[in-house]
């Protein structure tokens, strides 16, 4: 489902007059495309060379991804069921390049410890199968039925007492060690097709071969924190990031529930309203709890992704995990030729997803932190390259930007801030204490609350200032998430009490912000109300 969306996204901003949930300071959905984040060092697939880490560690790692295996409750309305990856190697047949040049691989390629060979790795390519792949909203012909996964095939299924299907397929499970007892569980599903949304008289539209989708555990010290619930590219058009105390749970394990069709990813079972299409149709998600359970305990496969966080050097994959350095998308190119492209953006098919080696590193779509009554406190941690970067422009002072924001005063009653869109409200920053620059030590910075009824802080961002009290950087927004101990679910606060563990990252001369940079540090005497501007 990722394309779809971001298609989308891309194409109908000007047609949406407000697409949902986006508020300033909503993550933007990342790119689908395996983009190194900022602030690495090396993050190439052609300098991919390190030595993975000690049998011992790859063993502790490999039981702790069983320990939150997840089990996956799918659509009694599902017709496209999982598959390994080499269930589908199999049934690939040539490779497209991005300009429709097509050529045939020997067969072998087609495997989980050749794919690599293809040229550049399979940058720009596409695989692609022969049979027709566009059902709307089914296969044609028999020889088109492994698009339906091993279990959707005819007599494929295993049921259970419960007369409720298993699957057993496996599940691509990455660790990544982000440092200080903080390892994130990506459990990354393969799905051989993804079947769009039903659009009026378009038909389906969105189909694509081959889906990835995943759901990211985040534990620290060995023990489950919180869990992100991602599909359509992420972002606000996810669940996002749950509190593990929070999560419908099978004895340690999380439950997640999977939309029908397009494989997203979702907490709870029910209608999921995520987009509308030209103003005219919802797109929705459908998860239920009446169709087959995917349980993947004992069907983890565990990947190492990089050396730690330090160098963060991504593992040269090899042997039959060597399909994990192909590139390119794992399946065919979409079309472009319908009459409707120039209105919708998007025909029936779409290209194929690129594959599970995205966005390692990232933090998870919001920081979780306690709601805290009178001023906020963050504690957080620089990277070693972006302490590097900052000693070289000079960097002394450290400032946090707490981000504000609350509904216009023409809304009225209880406030559905999932909903509210971005001119609904009002967005002030409230400058915290500034701070000396530290290095990779763990800083500590104050700020006053979002002042104001009904505010809330929404997000935190970090400025550098030099020597000579020049604003030099500022970071990306990161989305802050606050509970009430004892309370389910997120609350609204005006201050945090925030303890982030991931790393900031970010390029310090790239990412410069939109604003003028102002040439002091703001006053750490500011009033904590919204501009009036
Ligand atoms: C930080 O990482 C980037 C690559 O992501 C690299 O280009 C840069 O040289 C690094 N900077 C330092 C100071 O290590
Ligand atoms: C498409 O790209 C490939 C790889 O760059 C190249 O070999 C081929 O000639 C190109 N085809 C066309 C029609 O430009
Ligand atoms: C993990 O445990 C170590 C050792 O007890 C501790 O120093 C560290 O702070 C813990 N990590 C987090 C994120 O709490
Ligand atoms: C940093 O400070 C040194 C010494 O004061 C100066 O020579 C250098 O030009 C400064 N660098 C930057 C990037 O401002």
């Amino acid at each position: 489902m990722l394309l779809l969306t971001v298609l989308l996204c891309a194409t109908l901003a000007n047609a949406l007059p407000h697409p949902p949930q986006q508020v300033p300071f909503g993550p933007s959905p990342p790119s689908p495309h395996p983009t190194p984040p900022p602030g690495f060092q090396t993050y190439d697939d052609t300098v991919a060379q390190d030595k993975p880490s000690t049998p011992e560690k790859r063993a502790a790692m490999a039981k702790l991804l069983d320990k939150y295996a997840p089990v996956f409750k799918l659509a009694s309305t599902e017709r496209y069921y999982p598959s390994s990856v080499p269930f589908m190697l199999e049934h690939y047949d040539f490779v497209e390049w991005e300009n429709g040049t097509q050529f045939e691989p020997t067969r072998d390629v087609f495997s989980s410890s050749r794919l690599d060979s293809l040229p550049h790795h399979g940058k720009r390519q596409h695989l692609s199968v022969t049979p027709p792949h566009n059902p709307q909203p089914l296969v044609d012909g028999p020889e088109s039925y492994f698009l339906y996964g091993p279990s959707g095939m005819p007599d494929g299924m295993e049921y259970g007492e419960d007369g409720r299907g298993r699957v057993h397929d496996e599940v691509y499970g990455f660790w990544v060690d982000n440092g200080r007892g903080v390892v994130d569980l990506w459990y990354w599903t393969f799905y051989p097709y993804n079947l769009g949304k039903e659009v009026g008289y378009f038909g389906w539209l969105g189909n694509h071969v081959t889906d990835w989708e995943r759901l990211r555990v985040r534990t620290v010290n060995g023990t489950a924190q919180s869990a992100d619930f991602n599909t359509h590219s992420g972002g606000a058009f996810s669940a996002g990031t749950y509190r593990w105390s929070d999560m419908e749970r099978q004895g340690e394990r999380p439950i997640a529930y999977v939309a029908s069709g397009s494989h997203g990813v979702w907490p709870t079972p029910g209608k999921h309203v995520y987009a509308q299409l030209l103003n005219l149709w919802q797109l929705v998600d459908m998860t239920d709890d009446h169709g087959a359970i995917w349980d993947t305990k004992g069907h983890v496969v565990p990947i190492e992704w990089w050396t730690g966080p330090d160098l963060a050097h991504k593992i040269k994959h090899t042997g039959k995990e060597s399909w994990l350095e192909f590139v390119g998308s794992f399946g065919n190119r979409g079309d472009s030729n319908c009459w409707w492209h120039s209105i919708v953006g998007i025909c029936q098919l779409v290209g194929g997803p690129p594959g599970p080696n995205r966005w390692f590193g990232d933090p998870p779509d919001c920081i979780i932190g306690g709601a805290a009554p009178d001023h906020s406190t963050y504690s957080f941690y620089l990277s070693r390259n972006v302490t590097e970067q900052a000693r070289a422009l000079n960097v002394s002072t450290v400032l946090v930007e707490q981000i504000c924001a609350r509904p216009e005063v023409a809304f009225d009653g209880e406030v559905d801030w999932n909903t509210l869109r971005a001119d609904q409200m009002t967005v002030w920053t409230v400058p915290g204490r500034a701070i000396p620059f530290r290095g990779t030590a763990q800083h500590h910075a104050t700020a006053d609350p979002c002042g104001g009824g009904r505010s809330a802080a929404k997000a935190y961002r970090l400025a550098l200032y030099n020597t000579a009290g020049e604003r030099v950087s500022t970071s990306s927004l990161r989305v802050l998430c606050m509970y009430e101990p004892g309370k389910r679910g997120w609350v609204l606060s005006p201050a945090a009490d925030i303890d982030d563990v991931d790393e900031w990252r970010w390029m310090l001369k790239e990412k410069q912000r939109e604003d003028p940079p102002s040439h002091t540090p703001p006053s750490p005497t500011s009033n904590g109300r919204p501009p009036e501007y």
